[in-house]
C-alpha cells in the first residue's frame, strides 16, 4: 500500500480497495502538500477533535461522500452537519470493507472551538488500521502511555508517531514510545508545522536507530510504499 504525507499529522493511506484519509488538516496548514480540494478519499479517520486534525473534514467528507470514522462524539458531530459517519471507541474494533479499523487509547484532550467555548468532543484516540497485511498504528496526539505495549502486540508495519513537544510527546519520550511499539518502521509528525513544535526529524531519526528502531521522516507531499 501506498502511504503518503500531507503535512502535520494528516496521511492518504492507498489500500487495494480504498483510500483513506487521516487528520485533515489542509486549509491554514503552513506546510500543507496540497489543497483540500484536491483529495480524493473514500474515508475519513480521526484521531480527535482539534483543528489541527478536524479543519478539512467536513468539508472533504461531502466531496468525496466520504464516510468519517471516529469517536462517537465526533461522529456525530459532523453526521449532524450532512456527513457520512461512523462512531467507534476507545478498545472498540470494526471491520470495514477495506480492513479492519481499532481505536486505541490516547493521552490528549479533545475539543473543537465552537465560538468562545470549545465543544466537548469525546476521549482521544489513536488509530489501528489493518488492511492489506499490514498493521498501522496512527498515535494521534498523545503524550507517552505504558498501554503502549498492548498496541504492539501482533506487530506493527508501520508507526505514526508525534514528535512535536509542547502538545504532545517530544522526541525524548517519542524514543521511549518506539522501545514500546517496537514497530519494523516509524514516522514522525507534528513538528515544524508552527514554531512552538519545531523538532530535527533528522536527529530524532539518528538518535532512534542507536536504539535499533528504523525511522524515516517523511516531508509533506513525501510517500513509502509499506
Ligand atoms: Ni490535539
Ligand atoms: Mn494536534
Amino acid at each position: 500500500m501506498k502511504i503518503t504525507y500531507y503535512g502535520h499529522s494528516c496521511f492518504l493511506i492507498e489500500t487495494s480497495t480504498a483510500r483513506l484519509l487521516i487528520d485533515p488538516f489542509l486549509t491554514g496548514n503552513p506546510l500543507a502538500a496540497l489543497k483540500a480540494s484536491e483529495v480524493r478519499c473514500d474515508y475519513i479517520l480521526i484521531t480527535h477533535g482539534h483543528e489541527d486534525h478536524t479543519g478539512d473534514a467536513l468539508a472533504v467528507a461531502k466531496a468525496n461522500n466520504a464516510a468519517i470514522i471516529a469517536n462517537y462524539e465526533i461522529a456525530e458531530y459532523f453526521g449532524a452537519q450532512g456527513a457520512k459517519s461512523h462512531g467507534m471507541n476507545p478498545g472498540g474494533a470494526f471491520r470495514f470493507p477495506f480492513g479492519r479499523v481499532k481505536l486505541t487509547y490516547a493521552q490528549h484532550s479533545s475539543s473543537i472551538n465552537a465560538g468562545l467555548n470549545p465543544l466537548y468532543m469525546g476521549t482521544a484516540c489513536g488509530i489501528i488500521i489493518e488492511a492489506d497485511n499490514r498493521r498501522i498504528y496512527h498515535a494521534g496526539d498523545t503524550a507517552l502511555f505504558l498501554d503502549m505495549q498492548l498496541i504492539a502486540r501482533g506487530g506493527l508495519d508501520l508507526a505514526i508517531i508525534p514528535i512535536g513537544d509542547n502538545f504532545t510527546m517530544g522526541p525524548e519520550d517519542a524514543l521511549d514510545a518506539l522501545d514500546f511499539l517496537k514497530p519494523r518502521l516509524a514516522v514522525p509528525v507534528h513538528y515544524n508545522t508552527w514554531e512552538p513544535i519545531a523538532q530535527d526529524a533528522a536527529a530524532f531519526a539518528r538518535d532512534a536507530a542507536m536504539r535499533g528502531h528504523k525511522v524515516n521522516p517523511l516531508p509533506p507531499g513525501g510517500s513509502l510504499e509499506l
